[in-house]
């Protein structure tokens, strides 16, 4: 099968994005085309302030682009209302946010389940739940809430309560953020797997080559626009992809002396 005839999982086309600072105006982002295949997993680079979480929350319908269109599956956001994209969202999209965004009076547990319960599923299948917090090593948390969780414990819930509903696509801001090695190469194993073995789409953005070395190919931002688009497969280890990433952001400014 000629997998670039499918519909593409995400669609980015011509997008910008810009914000009111006081009375300046910041382009986070600036005409980024971008499509991602069903079933890839692309990791999002760039400097801090490339606009790399704006073109996440445009993906995840939880912002709407100054001009331009996002689909995702196919379906353009713009046309959905408020409310229609909030559903879509639930049932579509996995969101790992970069603050976590935790409800602190309820457990690990039903924050996990949480996506469920506002889907209306009341007695949602626990040893999903389970099985997926001994992957991510939660499992003898689940009772705490958050404020008694680590940072690296209320990262790994977050990405727990992410994958839950099973969405087509999943999209995580700095998933690996809080987390030790270990603990990070953990997740990027579970989020390979989501991909090689569910045919899951996952769009992760990172600013770890560590991380990024997971990913089938990597898109650069830079000042809100997309630099460069590459195969992980063409560098060897995260080193490499380490040294090209490198070369690309600092492209154009002055040599460090
Ligand atoms: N809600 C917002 N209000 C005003 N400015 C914002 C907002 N979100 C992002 N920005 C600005 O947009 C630019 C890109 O930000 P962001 O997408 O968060 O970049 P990154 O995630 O790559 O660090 C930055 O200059 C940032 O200050
Ligand atoms: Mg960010």
């Amino acid at each position: 099968m000629n997998r670039s005839t499918e519909t593409p999982a995400a669609a980015v086309q011509n997008a910008a994005k810009q914000y009111k600072q006081g009375h300046r105006r910041v382009e986070a982002l600036q005409g980024v085309d971008l499509e991602i295949e069903a079933g890839r997993f692309v990791a999002v680079m760039g400097a801090s302030g490339s606009g790399k979480s704006t073109l996440l929350h445009l993906l995840g319908g939880l912002t709407r682009p100054s001009s331009g269109t996002i689909s995702i599956g196919g379906q353009n956001l713009a046309e959905l209302s408020d409310r229609r994209l909030t559903q879509f969202r639930r049932d579509r999209i996995g969101l790992v946010f970069q603050d976590f965004n935790l409800i602190p009076s309820l457990t690990a547990y039903d924050n996990v389940l949480f996506p469920l319960y506002a889907a209306g599923i009341n007695s949602p299948d626990s040893s999903r739940v389970q099985d997926m917090a001994v992957r991510l090593g939660i499992h003898d948390r689940l009772e705490h809430r958050p404020d008694s969780l680590s940072g690296g414990e209320q990262q790994r819930v977050a990405i727990a309560r992410a994958l839950v509903a099973d969405p087509a696509i999943v999209l995580a801001d700095e998933p690996t953020g809080s987390l030790d090695s270990v603990s990070s190469e953990a997740i990027c194993k579970l989020l390979r797997e989501l991909c090689d073995r569910h045919d899951r789409t996952l769009v992760v953005v990172t600013h770890e080559p560590s991380v990024a070395v997971w990913a089938d190919e990597i898109v650069v931002l830079k000042d809100g626009r997309l630099v460069e688009r590459f195969l992980t497969a063409d560098y060897a280890d995260a080193q490499s992809l380490a040294t090209h990433y490198q070369s690309l952001i600092s492209r154009g400014e002055p040599a460090v002396v």
